[in-house]
């Protein structure tokens, strides 16, 4: 049987799409070194619609293919995503989500990102798999039922700690939770790194380079 992930008309979606998100980040890296900017952005809040609305920055497809196998050998079937952009990274969660008869809740601030990551889906055939709450995720993500299997946190890094601790009493025993642009983050106190390597008892966790970043991958305890 063929996985959902190998059928041709998702594998078309992705494939056009990684295209185009290299391309515009490219264009964009050219951009800033016409302007002598260097080195990485300081991350701005998700309302600076300047960087944010009109930009991918979506996972590569290494990235893309890791989500997939985790979930999808999780079985995991309520699965959350924060920050959904254009939906690359929401159709290999909902290709999982497919295979293992569950479902997946998205969140993106922007309405024209939602109306085209819900066009993405649909194309890809995996739209009656997927709702993406418009707004704010620390408001629209608040009252998800769960048990929650899987999280994917990709949305504003200075929001994955409180947005993954609003879902703690919704997880599930042993949920997997996936962040990106862990390399973004110092480690120090106060920031996601931090909080999720420094509970064992809390978060079983390790970081992975892979592709163009570095995820994290945490597995929840229940609170210590
Ligand atoms: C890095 S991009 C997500 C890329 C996407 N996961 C993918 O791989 O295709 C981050 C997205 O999260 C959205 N976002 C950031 N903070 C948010 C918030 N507080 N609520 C909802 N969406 C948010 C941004 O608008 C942006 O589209």
């Amino acid at each position: 049987m063929i996985s959902t992930i190998d059928q041709v008309s998702i594998r078309r979606v992705l494939q056009r799409e990684h295209d185009a998100a290299r391309h515009q980040r490219s264009t964009r890296q050219a951009e800033r070194r016409a302007v002598g900017e260097t080195g990485p952005r300081p991350g701005p809040s998700f309302r600076d619609a300047a960087y944010y609305q009109h930009s991918y920055l979506s996972i590569g497809p290494d990235q893309g293919a890791l989500l997939y196998f985790l979930a999808r050998a999780s079985g995991a079937c309520r699965i959350v995503e924060f920050g959904s952009s254009f939906g690359v990274s929401t159709i290999y969660l909902a290709a999982a989500a497919s295979d293992n008869g569950g479902h997946v809740i998205g969140s993106e601030f922007y309405a024209n990102k939602r109306e085209r990551a819900m066009a993405n889906l649909r194309e890809a055939g995996l739209d009656a798999r997927v709702e993406i709450r418009l707004g704010d995720a620390t408001e629209t993500l608040s009252d998800i039922v769960g048990p929650i299997d899987f999280v994917f946190l990709d949305g504003d890094k200075s929001l994955y700690q409180p947005v993954l601790e609003s879902l703690e009493s919704r997880l599930a025993a042993d949920a997997l939770i996936i962040a990106d642009n862990l390399d973004h983050l110092t480690g120090d106190p106060g920031d996601f790194r931090h909080f999720v390597t420094t509970q064992p008892d809390r978060y079983t966790t390790r970081l992975m380079s892979i592709g163009k970043g570095m995820f994290s991958v945490s597995q929840w305890h229940g609170k210590a």
